[in-house]
C-alpha cells in the first residue's frame, strides 16, 4: 500500500469543518476515505462524577489524548488498522465501545485543536482551516447542541461564554497560521475547495 494522504481540518467548533470535508469528497468523487474525528480522543474521563465531567475545559488542548491519536496516525499511515475509542457527547465521557478502523489511501482528520499539535501536524500533508465568524458558529452550535448532543439552551450559553469562546481565541483561531488553505463558510468557497481538490489530485497521481 502507497504511503496514505493525510489532510487535517481545524476551525471553531461549528465552523462547518465536516460540511466542507463533505464538499470537497463529493467534487472529488472520492470514496475510499477515512475521515476521523479528533472528538473521539478526548480523555476517558470515566472515574471522574458526571458534576466533575460537566465542568471539564474541552476546548483547551490538554482535554485532548494526543499521544494516543499521534499513535494511531503512524499505525494508519503504515496501513495498519487501529483501535479506536469512541466519544460519548452526552455522559462527557469515552464510550465503552471500540471501533476497528482500517487504513485508508486518504485519512481526513478534523477537530477545533488538530492544527495545535506540533507532533500531529508534523506527519500532515496538507491544513486547512474553516473560518466563521462567532455568532453564526453560537448560533449553529446552540442548535446542534440542543438536538443532538442533549444540551440545555442555558448550559450551552455558560459554556461559551466560560470556555468555548475564550479557547478559540487563545488556542484554535492562532492555528490559521499553520493552514495552507483557509476556507470561508460564510461566503463562496467553491474556488478554495477546487484548489483543494486539485491538490489532493495532483499528489494521489504522484504517489500511484
Ligand atoms: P463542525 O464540524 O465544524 O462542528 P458542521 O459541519 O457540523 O461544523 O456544521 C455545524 C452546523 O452548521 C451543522 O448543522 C451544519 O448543517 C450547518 N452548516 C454548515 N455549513 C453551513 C452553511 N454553509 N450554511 C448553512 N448551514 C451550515
Ligand atoms: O463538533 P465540534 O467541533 O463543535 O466539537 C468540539 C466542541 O465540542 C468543543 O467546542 C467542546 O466545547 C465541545 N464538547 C462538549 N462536551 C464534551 C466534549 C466536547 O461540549 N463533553
Ligand atoms: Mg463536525
Amino acid at each position: 500500500m502507497k504511503k496514505p494522504l493525510l489532510i487535517l481540518v481545524a476551525g471553531g467548533s461549528a465552523s462547518g469543518k465536516s460540511t466542507v470535508v463533505t464538499e470537497i469528497l463529493d467534487k472529488a468523487g472520492l470514496e475510499d476515505v477515512l475521515i476521523l474525528k479528533h472528538d473521539d480522543y478526548y480523555l476517558d474521563q470515566s472515574d471522574l462524577p458526571l458534576e466533575v465531567r460537566y465542568m471539564t475545559n474541552y476546548d483547551h488542548p490538554s482535554s485532548l489524548d494526543n499521544e494516543l491519536l499521534h499513535k494511531h496516525l503512524i499505525s494508519l499511515m503504515q496501513g495498519k488498522a487501529i483501535e479506536k475509542p469512541v466519544y460519548d457527547f452526552v455522559m462527557h465521557t469515552r464510550s465503552k465501545a471500540i471501533e476497528h478502523v482500517v487504513s485508508k489511501p486518504i485519512i481526513i482528520v478534523e477537530g477545533i485543536l488538530i492544527l495545535e499539535n506540533e507532533q500531529v501536524r508534523d506527519l500532515s500533508d496538507m491544513n486547512l482551516f474553516v473560518e466563521l465568524d462567532d455568532d453564526t458558529r453560537f448560533i449553529r452550535r446552540m442548535l446542534r447542541d440542543m438536538n443532538e448532543r442533549g444540551r440545555t439552551l442555558e448550559s450551552i450559553i455558560s459554556q461559551y461564554e466560560r470556555t468555548v469562546k475564550p479557547m478559540y481565541h487563545k488556542y484554535i483561531k492562532p492555528t490559521k497560521r499553520f493552514a495552507d488553505v483557509i476556507i470561508p463558510n460564510d461566503r463562496r468557497h467553491d474556488i478554495a475547495v477546487d484548489l483543494i481538490v486539485t491538490k489532493i489530485k495532483q499528489i494521489l497521481g504522484e504517489r500511484s
